[in-house]
Formats: structure tokens, C-alpha cells, sequence
């Protein structure tokens, strides 16, 4: 075995193991795959029946914006980990792990980014944010999104990554230097590259599955520590799945030692049917369909969804239904009760 791969692979089962750890609580028999859910500080405060769900459901949460820049980056000279910190706690106080969202992102970015201009200052700046974010949770952190949403919006040929101040500065080689830095702080993390729009069926879904994989095989090819990729799973429910094209996808990552997870599943219900049952039944289907078509490559290292109850959603943020009802895009609804699409969670994470 080559040490790369041997390497790859202790490192990515010391990851796997530590997300491993069942929750707590007693009354939910332990996952098979760790199930998560991404988490808003302000309700984790305000709302007990939130911090009931979450600490009955998760094995696992991750900050919805709490480790953002915009929240983290005040200032260049300053950190803010009181939204992470908040949120560790609430994890290992209920036996949870927390997940790291995101280092490197085009998005959510404070106005004083807007001036680091050049390759260096650019990469000053990357390093010290990414040595000292991973360095402040080294341990306790199995998993970051280290770099979410490279990939331009519709790739074509050689403009397959979406522009940002990194690749402005740097080139392409921010993507490398980010997994470097992120392994350099903690070299027992799982490293993951986090995308959207991967999971349909048509020729743009097709194009950034295949932006994507051009990417991770160049990292792989430079021995960068990269060891999964996290499907966002933003899915509009009324796009087929592609089952066919996710499962080689998958398989192909599998052949290059990189794992996947599902990072932030829900169902963006807009032009789905009013009728609530039915809607919930076309997006129950959806993600079975999604989660079939990966498992049948590789087993996801875990699945998370972007909230777990429609009271907290960002999906009616842009996407609000012309029949003014409420979005249905989680596993809970507003008041807490189980959905089709915690089923189906439950069975894809084999719940016992
Ligand atoms: O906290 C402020 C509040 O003080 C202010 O009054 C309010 C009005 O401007 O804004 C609040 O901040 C908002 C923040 O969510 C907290 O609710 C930001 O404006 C808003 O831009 C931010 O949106 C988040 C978005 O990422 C950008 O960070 C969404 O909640 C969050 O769900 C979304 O998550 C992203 C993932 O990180 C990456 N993948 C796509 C996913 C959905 O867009």
C-alpha cells in the first residue's frame, strides 16, 4: 500500500471513529451512521422544545453561521468564538460531536476581506484564519467543511471554478493550500470539500459533478489531505434525482480513498403541491432516492440536514411558495413532529 493511501486511510478512520460516538440519550438507540443538524445560536438559547429535538435526534450538529467568517472575523486582528464555543458545549454536554462550517468560503465574508489584494496578503490571511479556527477546536472537531462551493455556478471547460477572492489572489492553488493548512492544525480532522447542485438529473448538475471530481483528483494527485466530499443536498424537489450518475460519481471518489457525507439536506418544497401530505411524500421520495444512490457506492460517513424543524429554516428566505403556505424543507415540522423524511433519515442511518 502506498504511505499516501495508508496515511489517507488511518487518518480517515480516526475521522470516521470519532464521528462514530453515540449520542447520550439513552431513549434513541444509536445510529449506524451518525445523524446531524445544522443549528441557529439564537434559537439554541431561546427555544427549549429546539434543544429537545436536537439532543433527541443528533449525534451530531453543526453551526448553521456561527464559525462564518461574518461571525468568527469581526475585525482582521480580532476572533469571535462565542457562537462556536456556545455550540461545542451544548454538543458534549448531550454526547454529540460538532462539525466545523466552513473555512474558505465566497460568501458571508466581512467587509474588511474586500482589502486583501495579492497572492501573499491573500494567503497570510487564509493561513492565519485556518491555523487558528482548526487550532481552537483541535480534538474535538472531527470534521470541517475547509472549502465550500469552489465550483462556478455552471462550469464550462477551463472556467470550472467559481470566482472569489481566493482565486483572484492565489489561483487555483487555494484549494490545496486550504487542505494543507486545515491538516497542518489538526491532523486527525476529516477534511471535506462541500458542494451544491450535485444530485440532479440534466447537463448542469452533470457538469459539476464533473468540475468537482477534476478538483478532487488534482488534489489527490498532489498528496493533498483531502478526505471526503460533502454533498450539500439542497434539493428542489422538482428535480429527479439522478441515481445513475450519483452512484458513479460516488464510486469514483471511493476509487480515489475520498468518503462522502450529506452536509445539508433539505427539500426546497416551492413548487411542490400544496397539499401537505402529498408534498411530504414527493420529498420523502427524493431524498430516499438521493441516499439510495450514494449508499449503493459508499457508505456516507454521516448525513446532516440544514435544521431539523421548519421553524427554522433558511428556505423561505428565497424560495417562498406562490400558495403563501409555510416551506416543509426538514425531518420535524414547526411544532416537532416527525415528518416521512426523518423516516427515511432513520432507516438510511439504520437506525436500530
Ligand atoms: O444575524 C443577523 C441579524 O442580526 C440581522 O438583523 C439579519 C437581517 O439582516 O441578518 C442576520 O444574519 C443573517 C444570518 O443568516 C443569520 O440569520 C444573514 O443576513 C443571512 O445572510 C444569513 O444567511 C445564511 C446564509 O448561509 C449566509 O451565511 C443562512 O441562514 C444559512 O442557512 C445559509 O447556509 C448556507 C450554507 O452556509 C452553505 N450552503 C448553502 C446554505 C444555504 O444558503
Amino acid at each position: 500500500m502506498r504511505r499516501r493511501d495508508f496515511v489517507q486511510g488511518s487518518l480517515a478512520v480516526a475521522a470516521h471513529a470519532a464521528l462514530q460516538m453515540p449520542a447520550a440519550n439513552a431513549a434513541a438507540p444509536p445510529r449506524q451512521i451518525p445523524y446531524g443538524s445544522a443549528v441557529r445560536g439564537d434559537a439554541l438559547v431561546d427555544d427549549p422544545a429546539y434543544r429537545t429535538a436536537l439532543a433527541d435526534y443528533c449525534q451530531l450538529v453543526v453551526p448553521e453561521g456561527g464559525l462564518k467568517w461574518d461571525t468568527v472575523r469581526p475585525s482582521e486582528d480580532r476572533f469571535d468564538f462565542y457562537e462556536g464555543d456556545k455550540l461545542l458545549a451544548f454538543a458534549e454536554q448531550n454526547g454529540m460531536k460538532m462539525r466545523g462550517h466552513t473555512l474558505i468560503w465566497y460568501a458571508a465574508m466581512p467587509d474588511w476581506t474586500s482589502s486583501i489584494r495579492g497572492g501573499k496578503a491573500a494567503e497570510k490571511a487564509l493561513t492565519k484564519h485556518i491555523r487558528t479556527v482548526v487550532g481552537q477546536y483541535k480534538g474535538r472537531v472531527p470534521s470541517w467543511d475547509v472549502i465550500n462551493e469552489a465550483i462556478a455556478e455552471d462550469p464550462r471547460g477551463s472556467d470550472y471554478l467559481r470566482p472569489n477572492l481566493w482565486l483572484e489572489n492565489m489561483g487555483k492553488g487555494y484549494i490545496e493550500s486550504a487542505f494543507r493548512q486545515a491538516a497542518e492544525a489538526d491532523p486527525k480532522v476529516q477534511l471535506v470539500i462541500n458542494e451544491y447542485d450535485i444530485e440532479c438529473v440534466g447537463e448542469q448538475f452533470k457538469n459539476r459533478r464533473n468540475a468537482l471530481l477534476r478538483v478532487v483528483r488534482d488534489l489527490r494527485d498532489r498528496d493533498a489531505p483531502i478526505h471526503a466530499v460533502g454533498f450539500q443536498g439542497h434539493l428542489k424537489g422538482e428535480h429527479e434525482i439522478d441515481k445513475e450518475g450519483v452512484s458513479s460519481f460516488v464510486a469514483e471518489l471511493k476509487a480515489m480513498n475520498v468518503d462522502v457525507l450529506v452536509t445539508e439536506l433539505d427539500v426546497i418544497d416551492k413548487f411542490l403541491p400544496s397539499d401537505e401530505k402529498q408534498r411530504d411524500d414527493v420529498i420523502a421520495g427524493r431524498v430516499t432516492d438521493l441516499l439510495q444512490a450514494i449508499s449503493d457506492a459508499n457508505r456516507p460517513t454521516a448525513i446532516l440536514t440544514w435544521g431539523i424543524s421548519d421553524r427554522y429554516t433558511w428556505v423561505p428566505m428565497y424560495f417562498t411558495r406562490d400558495d403563501g403556505s409555510p416551506n416543509r424543507p426538514l425531518p420535524l415540522d414547526r411544532d416537532y413532529k416527525v415528518k416521512p423524511l426523518m423516516k427515511v433519515i432513520d432507516r438510511f442511518t439504520a437506525r436500530v
